[in-house]
């Protein structure tokens, strides 16, 4: 039998092997802290599922419109405008499966085999692999913990060839929880400028910041705006992951219908009482207050008790809700994240995930989007370990 080239070459991910160890020791009856998830674990609120369960009695139970209700699209431009200074109207918006779904969509629509797709690392995991699907290939801009992570404008001229067709930016940031200020957003925008080069601005963490103020990099100029693809969704900001809802939206009305015909002849539109209960999700806001509020108490903890560590190195994220740790002082592991994990995992039943992953090898991600005792326990046992 014979495969696709381009789904053979999609790469399994470095996080299944530890998850896989993480469900056979529980399995076996160890406890096991799980510091590895990449989701709240609050309960979606209650009014977005109760507008879920009319819609479903109401019967909205039929195909929709492919790229979403008119009512969403509207209710999506509504809250770019309010929250966003982004003017789009609600043609300018799809709908898809969450905002994996809408970056897939995208870079399926913009590239071409040979192109290059600039991705800073440490990055997402399915940047790459969505690049290299598209047989595109990804350029990696490496970046420090002292620049907190981010790329400069001279690293960004650097990296671009004639063959550069995209540049994904996610701020807040998953894995690193850094954050762009306009300052940042404007020097990189001044790059592109004169190019053809599409900018992928993911959005998904933009409810979860904690210091500084989150910019959505297309409100900054008219450039800008007509260049990038905003992506954002509710799986983050309302405790949504399961219900798969997120969006894109941009300027270019060809590249709208190629992602329209896209998901027309894929997925068509997404399911269609989830896009009901969206409306409400987008306009709530004391749930997403309250929140945010524990997920600032559970990042100022957890970043005081893995700094008081003395072989750990680590920043303090300004948004989302991961740690990113250096553990290059860690002797036993001389900075293999995937042994470190795999022994911490064995030694104390503590799960994270390895940064070699995100393309950072010497570091771990520590997921903090779990309850206050979890982290104490948790970084107690991490403390233990390296004392062992
Ligand atoms: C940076 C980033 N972008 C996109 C996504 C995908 O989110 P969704 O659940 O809406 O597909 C995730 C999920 O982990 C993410 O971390």
């Amino acid at each position: 039998m014979q495969y696709s080239q381009r789904a053979l070459a999609l790469s399994p991910s470095n996080t299944l092997a530890i998850s896989a160890l993480a469900q056979s020791l529980a399995k076996s009856g160890k406890e096991i802290i799980n510091f590895s998830t990449g989701e709240p674990d609050f309960d979606t609120p209650t009014p977005i599922k109760n507008k879920a369960i009319e819609a479903i009695e109401n019967g909205f139970s039929k195909y929709t419109a492919v790229s979403g209700i008119a009512e969403l699209r509207e209710a999506v431009a509504q809250k770019l405008l309010r929250e966003n200074q982004l003017s789009y109207s609600p043609k300018e918006i799809i709908i898809s499966n969450g905002a994996k779904h809408s970056l897939f969509n995208a870079m399926c629509a913009i590239l071409n085999p040979h192109d290059e797709v600039i991705i800073p690392a440490p990055y997402w995991v399915s940047y790459p692999e969505i690049a290299k699907f598209c047989q595109a290939t990804p350029v990696f801009i490496p970046t420090t913990q002292d620049q907190n992570f981010k790329i400069t404008p001279q690293q960004l001229k650097a990296s671009i060839t004639p063959r550069t067709k995209l540049l994904i930016l996610n701020s807040p940031s998953n894995p690193t929880g850094s954050l762009y200020t306009q300052e940042e957003f404007q020097a990189l925008g001044k790059v592109l400028e004169g190019s053809d080069i599409w900018v992928i601005s993911d959005e998904i963490y933009e409810k979860l910041t904690y210091s500084n103020h989150f910019i959505s990099l297309a409100s900054l100029s008219s450039d800008l705006l007509e260049r990038t693809i905003t992506i954002n969704g509710l799986s983050k900001s309302t405790a949504m992951t399961g219900w798969r809802m997120g969006y894109l939206a941009c300027k270019d009305s060809t590249l709208l219908s190629c992602i329209d015909n896209l998901q027309g002849n894929s997925t068509s539109n997404i399911n269609s009482f989830t896009q009901i209960a969206s409306i409400v999700a987008l306009s709530l806001e004391e749930e997403i207050q309250a929140m945010k509020e524990e997920f600032l108490k559970r990042r100022d903890l957890a970043y005081k008790l893995c700094s008081s560590i003395p072989s750990l190195s680590l920043n303090c994220p300004d948004g989302a809700f991961y740690l990113f740790i250096n553990i290059n002082h860690a002797s036993r592991f001389q900075g293999d994240s995937m042994k470190f994990s795999q022994a911490l995992l064995e030694e104390q039943g503590v799960a994270l995930v390895p940064g070699i992953a995100f393309g950072a090898e010497g570091y771990v991600r520590m997921s903090f989007a779990t309850s206050i005792e979890n982290l104490q326990k948790g970084i107690e046992k991490i403390k233990d370990f390296l004392e062992s």
